[in-house]
């Protein structure tokens, strides 16, 4: 069965008998039909692709019409999954009618069900706003990349407990329900205390997935290159489990190749078309 918007909507975990929600990164069509084989639910083509993809230092490069084109090479590798775009940096902070034209290519160009913006209480009337335009809105708060300056790095947000200030567990908690009430159908929530985590979910009616956000949110998020293991030597945050080592693997193969071109192994007979004889005129 397909994975839609309305279906995503109503899944929460608590006091039922349902399976948490697994949404994985996903930048080509390559990688979206092995994220389908794998059944994973939701595939996020995630500004993140400026780190993974791009080798930059931050998210904030990256610009709509590259998250446009890595979306449509997307929505051609899924057809179970829910497809999800960020809304990259700039896209949707400056004017809501600039919002509403980025979102709204995000669905006709790039093929995405729904997009998603972080922020949250700051950005509830333009999510209101796309939510009334029919354009579907997953949440993103807590430690938000696209933030990186004013937090200082990437750091867990939501450890103090006082009512005020943009990080606080607090504000971090009305961000999420400004979200619920603005329209959004679901929420991520990256790097707070698990306790944190936990509350926000029971208090939402929408899911909430997790980037180690602790173990009770109604889905999880990871990133497919880290899962991967593909990037070697880079820093691996504290909620990150490496489910295989495939840039070591990557490496190895792109070694014997080369060991086997050098030493005329390769190509051997089996790797040859059979030529048709050339006669001297
Ligand atoms: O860009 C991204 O990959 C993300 C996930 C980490 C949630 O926003």
């Amino acid at each position: 069965m397909p994975i839609t918007v309305p279906l995503v909507k109503k899944w929460k975990v608590a006091g039922g008998d349902v399976a948490p929600l697994v949404m994985v990164t996903a930048y080509d069509f390559t990688f979206a039909k092995l994220a389908e084989a794998a059944g994973m639910d939701i595939l996020l083509v995630g500004d993140s692709l400026g780190m993974v993809i791009q080798g930059q230092s931050s998210t904030l490069p990256v610009t709509l019409d590259e998250v446009i084109y890595h979306t449509r090479c997307v929505s051609r590798g899924a057809s179970r999954a829910l497809v999800v775009a960020d809304m990259p940096f700039l896209s949707y902070q400056i004017s809501e009618e600039r919002a509403i034209e980025a979102a709204g290519r995000l669905i006709k160009e790039g093929g995405a069900a729904a997009v998603k913006l972080e922020g949250g209480e700051a950005i509830t009337k333009t999510v209101r706003r796309l939510v009334e335009l029919d354009i579907p809105v997953m949440g993103h708060v807590g430690m938000t990349p696209q933030s990186v300056h004013r937090m200082g790095g990437y750091k867990v947000q939501g450890k103090s407990n006082s009512l005020d200030g943009a990080g606080s567990a607090q504000q971090i908690l009305r961000d999420a329900k400004g979200l619920e009430e603005a329209g959004a159908f679901c929420v991520v929530i990256e790097c707070v205390p698990q306790d944190l985590a936990a509350t926000i979910t029971g208090e939402l009616s929408i899911p909430t997935i997790g980037i180690g956000a602790g173990m009770k949110c109604d889905g999880q998020v990871l990133v497919s290159y880290d899962l991967l293991g593909l990037q070697q030597n880079t820093h691996r945050p504290k909620f990150l489990k490496q489910y295989a080592t495939l840039g070591d693997r990557a490496v190895e193969a792109m070694a014997a190749y080369g060991a086997e071109v050098r030493s005329k192994q390769f190509p051997s007979p089996a790797e040859c078309y059979g030529d048709p004889i050339i006669k001297a005129a």
